[in-house]
């Protein structure tokens, strides 16, 4: 089965109207349409109305950066799914290392997340990774596996197949440390596997695994080279066209 290949910004709470605007101009004219490459800018929530304008007449997708995980009811402050799938938006980020860290997200509530998001078509990326300290200490492997475990059991096996997941090194975020391939690589193999023993290998081959952590112009062709890697999840990059411009020419 075919894996799509993804590469999304990550715009975090960064730009304001007009520089998201000049940003999508400059992507749409710098870069050209692959017909077997999904490109997904995800802006902060309030500019998705915006974002759905600015990509009108390209290939570009967005999403949404969270939400919550019912579809209404008094939560003040946050996102219903159905009202991000009223804005058009194709993809959700879920369990973002700064959403478990900063806002103390748990695997529970990435996983009810998770499922809110497939009921409404809506393609989650959920996130994995490790910290720094889990990989010095060797727990890397099973804090990513608890990770990737717990999102399946949230979800009824009929919608398994609508997952796309994210490997990002907590230690890789923001910090110019990229993982390097190898690294990468070794990681992604281990979560196909691990899908591969939950929901069988027919179903790990068709689910595409992102990488994040660092992504830039000078590691975007190395890091989509490995077979294993089927797109980036691009932060800090995505904010200057010339570079996410380049990381999209990267892939081929
Ligand atoms: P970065 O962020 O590319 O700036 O490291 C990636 C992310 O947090 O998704």
């Amino acid at each position: 089965m075919a894996r799509r290949t993804i590469i999304a910004g990550n715009w975090k709470m960064n730009l304001l109207p007009e520089s998201g605007e000049a940003l999508v101009d400059s992507l749409i004219s710098g870069t050209e349409n692959k017909a077997d490459l999904e490109v997904v800018i995800i802006p902060p929530t309030a500019l998705i109305p915006l974002a759905r304008e600015w990509v009108v007449d390209s290939t570009i997708m967005y999403g949404a950066q969270n939400c919550w995980h019912e579809l209404s009811g008094a939560f003040t402050g946050e996102t219903s799914p159905e009202v991000l799938k009223a804005l058009g938006c194709s993809y959700c980020l879920v369990g973002h290392s700064e959403r478990r860290e900063i806002f103390g997200e748990s695997n529970e509530l990435v996983g009810l997340k998770t499922h809110a998001l497939v009921q409404m078509r809506i393609t989650p990326i959920v996130c994995v990774g490790e910290s720094l300290a889990e990989r010095e200490a060797g727990t890397h492997f099973d804090k990513i596996k608890t990770q990737v475990e717990s999102v399946f059991q949230a979800l009824d096996q009929t919608t398994w197949l609508r997952l796309v997941f994210a490997y990002e090194p907590v230690w890789a975020i923001g910090t110019g440390k990229t993982a390097t391939p190898d690294q990468a690589d070794e990681i992604h193999r281990f979560i196909r596997k691990t899908i591969s023993e939950i929901a069988g290998p027919a179903l790990a081959e068709g689910i595409s695994i992102l990488y994040g952590g660092s992504a830039k112009p000078s590691n975007a062709a190395e890091l989509l080279g490995k077979e294993s890697i089927d797109g980036l999840l691009v932060g800090g990059a995505s904010l200057k066209a010339e570079d996410f411009s380049n990381i999209i020419l990267a892939y081929n």
